[in-house]
């Protein structure tokens, strides 16, 4: 009788250890079976009261043991269930299938004219250098021989930090010449791209903030020649071989003699347009020789040393070369107006 009860235990653990349920049901009625509250060990543990005593231990051992099996082999098989899902799932992903499409983005068409200039400048042996945006009287206007009394100064044209009137939001590029005077010595050719502040009345042609470059170059000998022969060589390279330049005599504080620079219309090139009024000329910046008394400020020797500077405004490069007749337009960061822009020229 209890070799009959010990053999079917050996039976059941053969049963166990060879079963392969596989479905998420035939895995449940393996559990119910041998795992659940009215489980087939159970009984057989109740049969322990028909073995003899020297055998009750080992029988209780053989009953554990085919319980730890059981335990064992459903976690395995849930297991590999979860394998087998994860499997699928991987299966039925297409890795081939393309993307969604990702939108790559311009650059805006400021940045596009700004770095068209640093890398035109650059070939000629400019090096960039940058300055800061909130600036102090010295740097933005009285080291550049600007009079106390000078129109910009006024607080309708500059923007002044109320709670200390001895700083600004530099009006130009030009507070960059000086910082870079103080700090080295010449020679010295740079160009300092940036952005720049002024109170004025927003609109289609003018806003409170917009970019210049401005560029230096002080040596020994510098001539208005050397001004020339570089300005020249930019509008070319920026507006193509065939633009021809013009210098009118302007007004600068900081550079003497100072002039405006112009480019031939290239829109429509000695037609007449509206772009260029009917001059055939457009205006993209200013220029000039260095004035003495600025070097002098910068702790540069005037008799030694003579120099030229030219800034121009980036927006309206930007606007003439890709016909944008609104300002306001490159403020807004609309993406449908910016992704027009995608390369310099
Ligand atoms: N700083 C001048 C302006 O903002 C431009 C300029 C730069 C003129 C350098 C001459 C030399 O209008």
């Amino acid at each position: 009788m209890a070799q009959e009860i010990f053999d079917k235990v050996n039976h059941l653990l053969v049963e166990i250890k060879t079963a392969s349920p596989k479905s998420l049901e035939e895995i449940e009625a393996f559990r119910i079976k041998y795992l659940g509250s009215k489980n087939i060990l159970k009984s057989l543990f109740g049969e322990i009261r028909n073995i003899a005593n020297d055998r009750k231990k080992e029988f209780g051992q053989l009953v554990n043991s085919v319980k730890q099996t059981a335990e064992a082999k459903f976690q395995s098989l849930q297991e590999q269930l979860e394998d087998t899902q994860e499997n699928t799932e991987l299966h039925s992903l297409d890795l081939t299938a393309s993307a969604e499409p990702l939108e790559i983005g311009t650059r805006h068409p400021v940045s596009i004219i700004m770095n068209k200039i640093v890398e035109t400048c650059s070939r000629i042996g400019f090096t960039v250098a940058e300055g800061r945006e909130i600036e102090d009287d010295w740097h933005n206007f009285t080291a550049l021989n600007t009079p106390e009394d000078h129109p910009a100064r006024d607080m309708q044209d500059t923007y002044y930090l109320l709670n200390d009137p001895e700083h600004l939001l530099r009006t130009h590029t030009s507070s960059v010449q000086v910082r870079t005077m103080m700090q080295q010595k010449p020679p010295i050719r740079s160009i300092f791209p940036g952005r720049v502040y002024r109170n004025e009345t927003i609109s289609a042609r003018a806003h409170c903030q917009f970019h210049q470059v401005e560029g230096l170059y002080i040596d020994e000998n510098v001539s208005f020649a050397d001004l020339k022969q570089t300005i020249e060589y930019f509008a070319k390279e920026i507006f193509g071989h065939q633009t021809k330049i013009r210098l009118r005599p302007s007004f600068f504080p900081f550079t003497e003699p100072s002039a405006e620079i112009d480019i031939s219309c290239f829109i429509c090139e000695g037609e007449g347009c509206n772009v260029c009024k009917y001059t055939t000329w457009v205006e993209i910046g200013g220029c000039g020789m260095v004035d003495p008394a600025v070097l002098d400020n910068c702790g540069i020797d005037s008799q030694k040393y003579t120099g030229f500077a030219f800034g121009m405004g980036v927006e309206r490069i930007a606007m003439l070369k890709y016909r944008i007749n609104d300002i306001r337009l490159l403020f807004e960061n609309d993406i449908r107006f910016l992704k027009q822009f995608t390369a310099a020229f």
